[in-house]
Protein backbone atom coordinates (compact mmCIF):
# COMPACT_ATOMS: atom_id res chain seq x y z
CA UNK A 1 0.00 0.00 0.00
CA UNK A 2 2.85 2.41 1.27
CA UNK A 3 4.72 1.87 -2.17
CA UNK A 4 1.81 2.66 -4.77
CA UNK A 5 1.25 5.83 -2.70
CA UNK A 6 4.97 6.51 -3.20
CA UNK A 7 4.83 5.63 -6.62
CA UNK A 8 2.09 7.76 -7.09
CA UNK A 9 3.37 10.76 -5.81
CA UNK A 10 6.50 10.21 -8.13
CA UNK A 11 4.97 9.71 -11.13
CA UNK A 12 2.45 12.91 -10.26
CA UNK A 13 5.74 14.69 -9.28
CA UNK A 14 7.41 13.04 -12.94
CA UNK A 15 4.61 14.23 -15.06
CA UNK A 16 4.37 17.64 -13.87
CA UNK A 17 8.03 18.18 -13.67
CA UNK A 18 8.47 16.42 -18.18
CA UNK A 19 4.97 18.80 -18.77
CA UNK A 20 6.19 21.78 -17.48
CA UNK A 21 9.95 21.13 -19.02
CA UNK A 22 8.17 20.29 -22.37
CA UNK A 23 6.08 23.70 -22.48
CA UNK A 24 9.16 25.88 -21.40
CA UNK A 25 11.49 23.97 -24.50
CA UNK A 26 8.08 24.46 -26.81
CA UNK A 27 7.98 27.85 -26.54
CA UNK A 28 12.05 28.19 -26.60
CA UNK A 29 12.66 29.30 -22.72
CA UNK A 30 15.28 28.02 -20.14
CA UNK A 31 14.80 24.91 -18.87
CA UNK A 32 13.89 24.07 -15.10
CA UNK A 33 17.46 23.45 -14.38
CA UNK A 34 18.85 23.98 -11.04
CA UNK A 35 22.32 25.80 -10.43
CA UNK A 36 24.92 22.78 -10.48
CA UNK A 37 26.32 21.28 -7.01
CA UNK A 38 30.10 22.24 -8.60
CA UNK A 39 28.65 25.94 -9.44
CA UNK A 40 26.92 25.93 -5.64
CA UNK A 41 30.60 25.09 -4.16
CA UNK A 42 31.97 28.39 -6.18
CA UNK A 43 29.23 30.69 -5.25
CA UNK A 44 29.66 29.43 -1.69
CA UNK A 45 33.10 30.28 -1.50
CA UNK A 46 33.62 33.42 -3.93
CA UNK A 47 30.90 36.34 -3.11
CA UNK A 48 31.53 39.57 -2.08
CA UNK A 49 27.53 39.22 -0.96
CA UNK A 50 27.26 41.05 2.06
CA UNK A 51 25.09 39.41 5.23
CA UNK A 52 21.50 41.29 5.55
CA UNK A 53 21.29 42.13 1.69
CA UNK A 54 18.50 41.51 -0.37
CA UNK A 55 18.73 39.81 -3.79
CA UNK A 56 16.33 38.69 -6.68
CA UNK A 57 16.80 35.49 -8.56
CA UNK A 58 15.27 35.85 -12.19
CA UNK A 59 14.09 32.52 -12.91
CA UNK A 60 14.62 31.16 -9.58
CA UNK A 61 13.09 27.28 -10.78
CA UNK A 62 13.11 26.01 -6.99
CA UNK A 63 14.64 27.98 -5.12
CA UNK A 64 17.55 26.67 -4.49
CA UNK A 65 20.13 29.30 -4.99
CA UNK A 66 17.39 31.63 -2.82
CA UNK A 67 18.20 29.25 -0.08
CA UNK A 68 21.95 29.11 -0.51
CA UNK A 69 22.34 33.01 -0.27
CA UNK A 70 20.16 32.98 2.46
CA UNK A 71 21.88 30.20 4.56
CA UNK A 72 25.65 30.90 3.41
CA UNK A 73 25.59 34.97 2.89
CA UNK A 74 22.58 35.98 5.61
CA UNK A 75 20.67 37.63 2.80
CA UNK A 76 17.32 39.30 4.64
CA UNK A 77 15.16 39.20 1.70
CA UNK A 78 15.38 36.34 -1.24
CA UNK A 79 13.22 36.75 -3.82
CA UNK A 80 12.64 34.61 -6.88
CA UNK A 81 10.53 34.35 -10.00
CA UNK A 82 9.67 31.78 -11.99
CA UNK A 83 7.23 30.22 -14.43
CA UNK A 84 7.46 27.19 -13.27
CA UNK A 85 3.76 26.66 -11.41
CA UNK A 86 5.38 22.77 -10.23
CA UNK A 87 8.62 24.50 -8.59
CA UNK A 88 7.49 27.59 -7.23
CA UNK A 89 4.53 26.12 -5.63
CA UNK A 90 6.11 22.75 -4.19
CA UNK A 91 9.16 25.00 -2.98
CA UNK A 92 6.71 27.19 -1.51
CA UNK A 93 5.05 24.75 0.61
CA UNK A 94 7.95 23.09 1.61
CA UNK A 95 9.68 26.73 2.57
CA UNK A 96 6.22 27.53 4.90
CA UNK A 97 7.22 23.93 6.96
CA UNK A 98 10.84 24.89 6.96
CA UNK A 99 9.83 27.96 8.10
CA UNK A 100 12.05 29.83 5.66
CA UNK A 101 10.41 33.53 6.27
CA UNK A 102 13.40 35.22 4.28
CA UNK A 103 12.25 33.47 0.94
CA UNK A 104 9.65 34.70 -1.37
CA UNK A 105 8.82 32.65 -4.64
CA UNK A 106 6.21 34.56 -7.14
CA UNK A 107 5.03 32.37 -10.11
CA UNK A 108 4.97 34.90 -12.58
CA UNK A 109 7.03 36.25 -15.59
CA UNK A 110 10.42 37.29 -14.63
CA UNK A 111 9.70 40.43 -17.14
CA UNK A 112 7.28 41.57 -14.60
CA UNK A 113 9.53 41.95 -11.25
CA UNK A 114 10.32 45.06 -9.63
CA UNK A 115 13.74 45.32 -10.13
CA UNK A 116 14.29 48.68 -7.99
CA UNK A 117 15.02 47.40 -4.50
CA UNK A 118 17.70 44.73 -4.83
CA UNK A 119 21.20 45.11 -3.69
CA UNK A 120 21.99 41.70 -6.25
CA UNK A 121 20.32 40.16 -8.96
CA UNK A 122 20.93 37.06 -10.02
CA UNK A 123 20.93 35.05 -13.37
CA UNK A 124 21.54 31.54 -14.82
CA UNK A 125 19.71 31.88 -18.09
CA UNK A 126 20.50 30.61 -21.11
CA UNK A 127 22.38 33.31 -24.23
CA UNK A 128 19.33 33.80 -26.36
CA UNK A 129 17.49 34.69 -23.53
CA UNK A 130 19.70 36.37 -21.46
CA UNK A 131 20.07 38.49 -24.57
CA UNK A 132 16.81 39.67 -24.18
CA UNK A 133 16.88 40.23 -20.33
CA UNK A 134 19.57 42.52 -20.77
CA UNK A 135 18.15 46.46 -22.10
CA UNK A 136 15.31 45.55 -19.62
CA UNK A 137 17.24 44.59 -17.06
CA UNK A 138 19.62 47.25 -16.54
CA UNK A 139 17.10 50.05 -17.83
CA UNK A 140 15.75 49.42 -14.73
CA UNK A 141 17.81 48.42 -11.72
CA UNK A 142 19.30 51.32 -9.20
CA UNK A 143 22.83 52.13 -10.31
CA UNK A 144 23.75 50.25 -6.70
CA UNK A 145 22.58 47.01 -7.84
CA UNK A 146 24.96 44.23 -8.40
CA UNK A 147 24.04 42.05 -11.48
CA UNK A 148 25.96 37.98 -11.03
CA UNK A 149 25.17 36.03 -14.38
CA UNK A 150 26.08 32.02 -14.06
CA UNK A 151 27.84 30.31 -17.13
CA UNK A 152 26.96 32.89 -19.59
CA UNK A 153 27.70 36.47 -19.67
CA UNK A 154 25.65 39.33 -21.63
CA UNK A 155 26.87 40.05 -25.16
CA UNK A 156 26.75 43.50 -25.33
CA UNK A 157 28.61 45.20 -21.67
CA UNK A 158 31.62 43.97 -19.89
CA UNK A 159 31.88 42.56 -16.86
CA UNK A 160 32.81 44.18 -13.86
CA UNK A 161 34.99 41.09 -12.36
CA UNK A 162 34.53 37.36 -13.19
CA UNK A 163 35.10 34.29 -10.73
CA UNK A 164 36.05 31.03 -12.13
CA UNK A 165 36.76 27.53 -10.33
CA UNK A 166 40.38 26.04 -10.31
CA UNK A 167 39.24 24.72 -13.97
CA UNK A 168 38.63 27.64 -15.23
CA UNK A 169 35.22 25.87 -16.58
CA UNK A 170 32.29 27.20 -13.86
CA UNK A 171 32.21 31.21 -14.45
CA UNK A 172 29.76 33.91 -12.65
CA UNK A 173 30.26 37.28 -14.17
CA UNK A 174 29.73 40.55 -12.31
CA UNK A 175 28.17 43.58 -13.61
CA UNK A 176 26.53 47.05 -12.73
CA UNK A 177 24.63 49.84 -14.79
C1 LIG B 1 18.48 27.27 -15.72
S1 LIG B 1 17.06 27.52 -14.65
C2 LIG B 1 17.83 28.40 -13.30
C3 LIG B 1 17.21 28.11 -11.95
C4 LIG B 1 17.84 28.86 -10.75
N1 LIG B 1 18.02 30.26 -11.04
C5 LIG B 1 19.15 28.26 -10.33
O1 LIG B 1 20.19 28.85 -10.64
O2 LIG B 1 19.15 27.20 -9.69
C6 LIG B 1 16.20 28.79 -15.56
C7 LIG B 1 14.78 29.05 -15.03
O3 LIG B 1 14.23 30.18 -15.72
C8 LIG B 1 12.82 29.99 -15.75
N2 LIG B 1 12.23 30.90 -16.74
C9 LIG B 1 12.36 30.86 -18.08
N3 LIG B 1 11.69 31.89 -18.65
C10 LIG B 1 11.11 32.59 -17.65
C11 LIG B 1 10.27 33.74 -17.59
N4 LIG B 1 9.91 34.40 -18.69
N5 LIG B 1 9.87 34.18 -16.39
C12 LIG B 1 10.23 33.52 -15.25
N6 LIG B 1 11.02 32.42 -15.24
C13 LIG B 1 11.45 31.96 -16.42
C14 LIG B 1 12.67 28.50 -16.09
O4 LIG B 1 11.41 28.02 -15.71
C15 LIG B 1 13.81 27.89 -15.26
O5 LIG B 1 13.36 27.44 -14.00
Amino acid sequence: MILIVVLSVFIIFLGSYLRNSFQASKKGLPPYLNTYPRQRYLFRKNLPVHKGSTILDLGCGDGTMLRLFEKEYGCKKAVGYDINNFAIRRWKFINKILWKKNITLIHDDLFRADLTWYDYVYLFLLPDFMEKVEPRLFERIDPETVVICNAFPFLNRQPTKIVTDKKGKERLFFYKK
